[in-house]
């Protein structure tokens, strides 16, 4: 596209419009480095006409529009098309409103998941949505994922927190709909199609959240079991035993618990909180507003299921830098698969029951195809959702990942689970869509596509 002549700069100001050499390595791939793009230009406009005017011009001249936020994304679906436009939201990053008595909070989507956070404490009320990488993700990129993280079981995911939308369409419509309500069953609820669209159907540019009473008391321990289906267990009686104050359930295998905090050791000098040598390891945290109750109750809880056996072996937090600790496991697990790299991760999900099955067929298909493979399990079990990290460990071969791939989406596909649980499809995971998803929901997502993006502008190559 011819960048002097179309009038960007008018649009968005000159120093708001990235070309060449200005376009930093923040635009160009993403945190694990897997993915790569290549914009023509990077935009960063201010506000939602100025998203409406970049997409009327872009609609009219066919050029491919991304819209990315803090390129945390694992999919690869926040990367731009060569040639295209990368539309940076980072500018648009206020807080616009916190309403306590509504309990919902309006922000602009270039907002940062974690400054959403601590605004929403600042006024005594609680936004759920957590995960690793909340001091990066911003507001457009978590509800364009529909992302997930470590309180899904209790919370749900974005989707949960979503009221009112605001969105730019490919023709720079703008749709904007931020009311306040949880109940609206005024007609097809569009939202929530645009919500997990990664950016195919629609610029996310202002969001109504859905608030929560701010917990004000947390317990947190990591506990040992030996079986999967105790573990299982445990979850459904702490869920029962907490009053529904279980707020996280996050599950390493042994072998990762203990590469994990090995490597943690070795390199944060961070303290192993857990002996090694059992079969799985759950960060449990629970969230209240009882200081002495909630605390009492926790300990009952768990000393009931240290007493019956179910948990052989449990280290609770006595403090905010102990509870930090504990969640330095799960949330700097990287750190245990660096000298791994480079590795296929995956993001499934499928029913409880299941899960043991999926990672023995797992291991089994990778050691006939892959004699040294290595994988190791994690993940978010108290909803369903399993990460895998392998590597088939082939020195001086490339990394086969589409034989990974189809070894670990043939598994979920037996089971009748997703190969795309909270990360998304991105351009990552595209070619496997129709392992999970039906010829006739192929076709809806198609035709969904078509109407509201004919020209193919948005996010080209992503989801579909
Ligand atoms: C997580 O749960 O830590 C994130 O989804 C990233 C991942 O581990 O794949
Ligand atoms: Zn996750």
């Amino acid at each position: 596209m011819d960048i002097s002549s179309n009038g960007l700069a008018e649009i968005v100001g000159a120093a708001n419009v990235l070309i060449g050499d200005d376009i930093g390595d923040r635009y160009r791939s993403d945190f694990l480095k897997k993915h790569v793009a290549a914009p023509a230009v990077v935009l960063r406009p201010a506000s939602t006409q100025e998203v409406s005017e970049i997409l009327k011009l872009a609609h009219r001249e066919g050029t491919p529009v991304t819209a990315i936020g803090g390129q945390t994304g694992m999919c690869g679906a926040a990367m731009a098309s060569p040639g295209g436009i990368a539309l940076s939201l980072e500018r648009m990053n206020r807080i616009e409103e916190i309403d306590p008595a509504s309990m919902t909070m309006t922000v602009q989507a270039g907002c940062v998941l974690q400054v959403a956070h601590e605004a929403a404490e600042a006024e005594g009320v609680f936004l759920p949505l957590d995960l690793g990488a909340r001091g990066s993700a911003m507001i457009g990129g978590v509800i364009g994922t529909n992302a997930g993280g470590n309180r899904v079981l209790r919370w749900g995911m974005m989707r949960d927190m979503v009221l009112g939308l605001e969105v730019v369409l490919a023709d720079g419509r703008i749709v904007s709909s931020l009311g306040k309500m949880i109940k609206d069953n005024a007609g097809y609820n569009w939202k929530h199609l645009l919500i997990g669209s990664e950016g195919t159907l629609g610029v996310v540019t202002r969001a109504v959240l859905r608030l929560r009473p701010l917990p004000t008391t947390h317990q947190t321990a990591i506990v040992a079991t030996e079986s999967f289906e105790d573990t299982i267990r445990l979850l459904r009686k702490l869920d029962a035993s907490l009053s529904g104050r279980l707020s996280s359930f996050e599950l390493l295998w042994g072998d990762c618990y203990e590469r994990v905090v090995d490597a943690q050791l070795d390199q944060l000098k961070r303290p192993v909180p857990l002996a090694k040598g059992h079969g799985f390891y759950t960060v449990v945290e629970a969230m209240g507003s009882d200081k002495e109750g909630d605390d009492a109750q926790f300990e009952r809880a768990l000393a009931a299921e240290l007493e019956g056996g179910l948990i052989v072996d449990a280290a609770v937090a006595n403090s905010e830098s102990q509870r930090a600790t504990l969640w330095g496991v799960r949330d700097e697990m990287h750190v245990g698969f660096m000298n791994l790299m480079p590795f296929c991760n995956y993001d499934v999900s499928m029913a409880q029951s299941v899960m043991p099955t999926f990672v023995a067929r797992v291991r089994e298909d990778l050691a006939q195809r892959f004699p040294n493979a290595v994988s190791y399990f994690y993940g978010h079990a108290g909803d369903g959702n399993l990460h895998a990290i392998v590597n088939p460990l082939e020195p001086g071969k490339p990394l086969d990942s589409i034989a990974v791939d189809r070894i670990v989406f043939g598994v979920v596909r037996e089971l009748g689970g997703s190969i795309a649980a909270e990360h998304g499809i991105g351009t990552l995971r595209r070619e496997f869509l129709d392992w999970t998803r039906s010829e006739d929901e192929l076709w809806m997502m198609r035709a969904i596509k078509q109407a509201l993006d004919p020209r193919g502008i948005l996010n080209p190559g992503k989801v579909l």
